[in-house]
């Protein structure tokens, strides 16, 4: 009998990455074209690396997409097209790219996106903007830089004991995409068992959670496990962790070519799933080698 392969339908990419990685690609083709017809093609540059996958960057560079880290290398630049990665950015890198006259391509994954206008729109009602979240994270950076007034980031149940904020303060209360959301929970509680106004929009986006429901799910089911996915990706680690527990025989791979399967004759099963960076073509790669040679 041969061995059913299943891959899991939220493996790899969410929906704001796989916008944003498209955009790149739909550039690169737009300004080819646009030299191919005479007229002059814009270099182009991501702000910041669009995804934290080295293959990808590299292809990307390779086919000449640069990237710039910062508002210091944005000014420099007198002409080119700026792509926004989905993490989004602060108000003020618009109005530089403006500014400079340079072509802005808004990559911004619209549920971050969502936040912005709700810190905008409240900062401007005179809110005192509360970010769960972690504050060196570039989501939180941008989501800061909406706001009217300095916002206030806060990531443990420690610092949320001891928010010092004035007692009359009206807070309005967002969360970082990929904040966990029983620990936001927690946090919220706390905050609300104070004397402070507070209104809360949980704009935690549920693609992590949907990866890591479905991996359960099928690696629960299956005999053999695959997780592909960077060694430093955490949120492939913890695809693993999930997945070893309901599968003792899962394997963590980052390419095809680290991959040593061994596949005794009892397994019927063989599950697939992938971290949030992990390309398409290295996701394919692994599952049609799977099923060619089992
Ligand atoms: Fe991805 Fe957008 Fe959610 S970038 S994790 S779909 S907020």
């Amino acid at each position: 009998m041969q061995i059913e392969v299943q891959l899991a339908k939220s493996a790899g990419f969410c929906f704001g990455v796989k916008r944003a990685v498209d955009t790149v690609y739909e550039q690169i083709e737009i300004q080819k074209e646009a030299a191919a017809q005479g007229k002059n093609a814009l270099p182009i540059y991501t702000y910041g690396p669009i995804i934290h996958n080295e293959q990808v960057v590299a292809d990307l560079e390779e086919k000449g997409v640069r990237v710039i880290e910062d508002a210091a290398a944005l000014s420099a630049l007198s002409e080119g097209v700026i792509i926004i990665r989905s993490h989004g950015v602060e108000k003020a890198i618009y109005d530089l790219i403006e500014e400079k006259h340079l072509t802005c391509v808004d990559a911004t994954c619209p549920f971050v996106k969502r936040i912005h206008n709700i810190v905008q729109k409240e900062s401007e009602n005179g809110k005192q903007i509360l970010i769960i979240g972690n504050a060196g994270h570039p989501e939180v950076e941008g989501i800061m830089g909406w706001c009217s007034s300095k916002a206030t980031v806060v990531e443990t149940i420690d610092e949320m004991k001891s928010l010092q904020l004035p007692s009359d303060a009206d807070i309005c209360v967002v969360s970082q995409t990929t904040f966990n959301f029983n620990k936001f929970q927690e946090l919220v509680e706390i905050l609300e068992s104070t004397h402070y106004n507070v209104s809360v929009a949980n704009t935690i986006c549920n693609a992590t959670e949907e990866r890591q429901t479905e991996a359960k799910e099928l690696a629960s089911r299956a005999d053999v496990m695959i997780v592909v996915g960077g060694a430093h990706s955490s949120n492939t680690r913890k695809l693993y962790e999930i997945c070893s527990k309901e599968c003792a025989t899962t394997y963590f791979i980052q390419t095809l070519s680290d991959l040593h399967l061994e596949i005794p004759k009892s397994v019927r099963l063989v599950g697939i799933t992938a971290g949030a960076s992990t390309p398409n073509n290295i996701i394919e790669e692994v599952q049609s080698y799977v099923r060619r040679n089992f």
